[in-house]
């Protein structure tokens, strides 16, 4: 990285693996783009190895972090602060060192939202249905729900996990609900809905070919079909989408706005989403398949 200076600000991506991900990239990127004296690294930090990559924030002063697979959910306990959205989901995606207070965002959540409203979609008053119940299904429920949802049906493989979320949904939002599993009558379910996403990594990359939760049959006309996966960039089941006449939209969106939103957080700045996206879209391009 060139004009690396005593004074530059160090943020970074803590998880496991963090080898192909895409927002060193994408956050550099709009670094450049905005002259900031900053930097965005990658940090290998294993689960066990949380509290340890805390305090190294702090001694540190990195200026703010990222986190991923496995520490979303795990890096709660070891925050000074954390912002009630975070806090319902249960899992912070994004740190801001704030002299030396270490304060934790989720900004997955607001990142879904903003996607699928850059693609003329407003969730308030609709009915969605959700596959998975994980984190990714936990930040879109929740933002769902914030954003005005008229109801929320979850369909996950453990069903036990879609229970515990409708619970956690209901105590702080009280909109209506229904689970079951993924051999329940997805159709049905889709029938009052306008909104389907899938949370699961179901068609994901070295996946991509095995079958749908979903197929065209079971999609009517008047669905937006969300597939959180970004890679491929359309999915088997968004296939399925585009040869039922739905609209469809992949993972991009969210990834790049919750980027955007962070970098927002940290600097204070608005975030150059279209030169961000653009970094991403080039990288998956250019890179290997693993990303
Ligand atoms: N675009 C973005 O910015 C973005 C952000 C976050 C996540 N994502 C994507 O969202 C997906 C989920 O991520 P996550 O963080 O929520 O993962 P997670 O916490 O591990 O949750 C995975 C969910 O998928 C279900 N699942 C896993 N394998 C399955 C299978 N073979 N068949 C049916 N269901 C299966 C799991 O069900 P059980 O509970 O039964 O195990 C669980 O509900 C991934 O594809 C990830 O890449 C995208």
């Amino acid at each position: 990285m060139m004009g690396i200076k005593g004074s530059t600000k160090v943020y970074g991506l803590f998880g496991d693996p963090v080898k192909h991900s895409l927002s060193p990239v994408m956050q550099n990127t709009a670094f450049q783009a905005l002259g900031l004296d900053c930097v965005y690294l990658p940090f290998l930090v294993q689960s066990n190895d949380i509290a340890n990559a805390v305090q190294a924030v702090r001694a540190l002063h990195l200026a703010g972090v990222n986190l991923t697979i496995p520490l979303k959910e795990r890096v709660l306990p070891y925050l000074d602060e954390i912002e009630k959205e975070a806090e319902l989901i249960g899992a912070v995606n994004t740190i801001v060192n704030r002299n030396g207070r270490l304060c934790g965002y989720n900004t997955d959540a607001p990142g879904f939202l903003a996607s699928i409203r850059a693609a003329g979609f407003n969730p308030s008053g609709k009915n969605a249905v959700i596959l998975g119940a994980g984190g990714a299904a936990r930040a879109v429920s929740f933002a769902l729900a914030k954003a005005g949802a008229a109801g929320i049906n979850i369909f996950n493989r453990g069903v036990e996990k879609a229970e515990r979320l409708a619970q956690d949904l209901n105590a702080a939002y009280r909109l209506p609900t229904a689970t079951g599993d993924l051999s329940s009558d997805l159709a049905a379910a889709l029938e009052g809905a306008e909104l389907l996403v899938n949370a699961t990594p179901v068609g994901m990359y070295p996946n991509h070919t095995s079958a749908p939760l979903l197929t065209r049959n079971q999609l009517h006309q008047g669905l937006l079909v969300c597939d959180l996966i970004y890679n491929p960039l359309q999915t088997r089941l968004l296939e399925e989408a585009e040869a039922a006449g739905c609209r469809f939209l992949n993972g991009v969106g969210m990834l790049v706005w919750q980027g955007a939103l962070a970098f927002q957080l940290w600097t204070g700045r608005k975030a150059p989403v279209a030169l961000m996206e653009e970094a991403v879209l080039k990288a998956m391009e250019t890179e290997d398949r693993d990303g």
